[in-house]
């Protein structure tokens, strides 16, 4: 998997990838991440690559022109013959994109080369848009600086998908969202902590009883913090038994 990142700030998307499991997986190979400076397409003295918007109005915009040429220059390191619109995935991270989910991470996750433009100021220029980018992408109902941070969302999520990208430890970790539920509580040693108890069942060594209250709890807690989650599973696995919604313990304020 192949990650080409068109940013004005290479250096933030390198340092914030180059660390952890993502960090691991670019130094053994199974996947690698280029961050490429559209300002090196500026074409002019000074590198600039914003100017006004047509029409008035504040903010700068990126123009059409660098943006294209840093386009261009991935595709040809990437061997296409040709620059053509929709042979590599060139998703655009902007809030008014359709919402990244484990499903499109998923899909993502098969390519072979993804483009990430991120985008800064007030956007970019529309026709450049028009003519390279597949997938307008938005990573939550709310505007942040720049793309570069939404960038490193996937390129994360992407990544662990990816064969080999986990060890078989990390990969049991974090399934919420695999069968449309979120994962049940879990706990470590010791078994009783701040007067709090491991649910007696996860120590009573019967593996069926533990698989089925981990199932109610996925459930409990999908129904609890994800209701839009459960509704649709709930619709999709109608002779389901639901367990009843338990009462919220208040919290004490001493
Ligand atoms: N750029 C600014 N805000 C964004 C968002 N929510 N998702 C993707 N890209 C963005």
């Amino acid at each position: 998997m192949n990650f080409h990142i068109m940013t004005l700030f290479p250096e933030m998307v390198m340092s914030a990838l180059s660390g952890s499991i993502i960090g691991r997986a670019i130094e053994n190979g199974t996947v690698s991440v280029e961050a490429v400076n559209i300002r090196d397409f500026a074409g002019n003295k000074h590198n600039k690559v914003d100017d006004y918007t047509y029409g008035g109005g504040a903010g700068m915009l990126m123009q059409a022109e660098p943006v294209y040429r840093c386009y261009e220059d991935i595709i040809r390191r990437i061997g296409e013959k040709k620059a053509e619109t929709g042979t590599v995935r060139v998703l655009y991270m902007t809030p008014q994109g359709a919402l990244f989910d484990q499903k499109m991470a998923e899909e993502l996750s098969e390519e072979e080369n993804i483009i990430i433009l991120c985008g800064h100021y007030e956007g970019i220029d529309e026709r450049v848009l028009e003519e390279i980018v597949t997938d307008n992408v938005s990573v939550g109902d709310y505007v942040l600086t720049g793309g570069e941070i939404p960038a490193m969302i996937i390129v994360d999520a992407v990544s662990r998908l990816v064969p080999d990208v986990l060890s078989n430890d990390e990969s049991s970790l974090y399934e919420s969202f695999g069968d449309g539920l979120l994962e049940y509580p879990q706990y470590s040693r010791p078994e009783e902590w701040h007067g709090q108890k491991v649910p007696p069942v996860l120590i009573s060594g019967d593996h069926e009883k533990v698989a089925r209250w981990r199932h109610e709890q996925s459930l409990l807690r999908t129904m609890e913090r994800r209701f839009d989650l459960f509704k649709k599973y709930v619709t999709e696995h109608p002779d389901e038994f639901v367990p009843k919604k338990p009462r919220r313990k208040k919290k004490k304020i001493e």
